[in-house]
């Protein structure tokens, strides 16, 4: 059975991806820090299972994260390791730096030596699509230069370009993704789609930033960690590959179609409406990808329609309401990164 480690893998997209993983026979390794943005709900489904297993570390914890891949030896790190939400990078851009550029330094520094030994394995990075800042008019292809706008994305721009420089320069076998905006089961709420979910619910307003017109490509999380193991499995060390559906909406697009599905599912109280609140400082107006290269070269596509997995999501969490107790109040419903 081969043998895989997920970094941050008690977060959104790594518990999912675990799943899937778990689904395909294969043993996982979960490397996690424990910050407020992990939950072990996540990891409820799987917690049991002989194949899975849970580490807490740090990836600045140089001699606990070496121990733990040596000894494991993975035939692949999927490194989801982040801090990810932009207005706390806003808010306190430190976190950020440690984690996402100095984590990733020292994750690098050991695979280096890892994978002299190890010649099979492969290094898999997350990252995004927010590494080429506004895309005002079409799509971004992997050529395009990254202008991050927020600590959060030139933290991400910063590490995908360590991973790069270690495989020109010390020819490690990685690959970097670059997806667009997830959404889906187990996702904190302190990102749009999910907080949503939690005000349509709690009978509250639903605050959108600006005019509400930032428009973002958005995919299910089970189709982004599909398109993560097609890479592992097809992808060309050195690569990077953007992983999108092509489908952009806007906020109150996304807003509007979250209504429209509740109100299919469930009574909504008379408190829910939009409501327009100050913007983010430095909002992006638009991401949008170009994916032509993992849908040519690998034979990746999406396979769930917008609607059909924001009904999914919405159903979850409906069904899932211990996940909200299990989150801080203070986390989901403060704002932050006004400045
Ligand atoms: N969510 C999206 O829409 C999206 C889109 C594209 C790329 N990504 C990238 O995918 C990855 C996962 O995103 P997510 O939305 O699941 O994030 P998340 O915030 O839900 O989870 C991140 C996990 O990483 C852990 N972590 C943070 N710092 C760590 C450290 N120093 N050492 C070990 N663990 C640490 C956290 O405890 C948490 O469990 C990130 O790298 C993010 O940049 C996310």
């Amino acid at each position: 059975m081969k043998k895989i480690v997920v970094t941050g893998g008690l977060g959104f997209i790594g518990s999912n991806l675990i799943e899937l993983l778990l689904k395909k026979n294969y043993r996982v390794l979960n490397i996690d820090k424990i910050t407020y943005s992990s939950n072990f709900y996540n990891t409820l489904e799987f917690l049991k299972s002989p194949n899975y297993k849970f580490i807490k570390c740090d990836l600045n914890n140089k001699s606990k994260l070496n121990e733990a891949i040596f000894k494991y030896k993975p035939i692949c790190i999927f490194n989801l390791a982040a801090e990810t939400h932009v207005d706390r990078s806003i808010e306190g851009p430190e976190s950020f730096i440690k984690s996402n550029i100095l984590g990733v330094f020292n994750l690098l520094e050991i695979f280096r030596k890892y994978s002299k030994k190890n010649k099979k394995t492969r290094l898999i990075h997350i990252s995004t699509d927010e590494v080429y800042g506004d895309i005002l008019k079409g799509r971004s292809h992997e050529g395009f230069p990254y202008r991050p706008s927020s600590p959060y994305a030139a933290s991400k721009a910063s590490s995908d370009h360590l991973v790069s420089s270690y495989v020109r320069t010390y020819k490690i076998p990685a690959i970097v993704t670059n997806c667009s905006n997830n959404y889906g089961p187990k996702q904190h709420p302190e990102k749009l789609i999910p907080k949503l979910i939690y005000n349509i619910l709690n009978n509250k307003s639903l605050p959108i930033y600006g005019n509400g017109k930032n428009s973002r490509e958005w995919i299910y999380v089970v189709d982004h960690c599909e398109a993560l193991l097609k890479v592992f499995q097809k992808g060309k060390i050195g690569e990077f590959y953007n992983i999108g559906s092509n489908k952009n909406l806007d906020n109150l697009e996304i807003c509007e179609s979250l209504i429209k599905i509740a109100k299919e599912k469930i009574k909504i109280g008379k408190n829910v409406k939009i409501k327009f609140v100050k913007d983010r400082p430095g909002h992006d107006v638009r991401y949008a990808l170009d994916s032509k290269k993992i849908l040519v070269k690998l034979g990746w596509k999406t396979k769930v329609n917008f609607i059909k997995g924001l009904e999914k999501t919405f159903l979850w969490y409906l069904r899932n309401d211990r996940y909200y107790k299990s989150i801080s109040k203070t986390d989901i419903v403060k704002r932050i990164g006004k400045i």
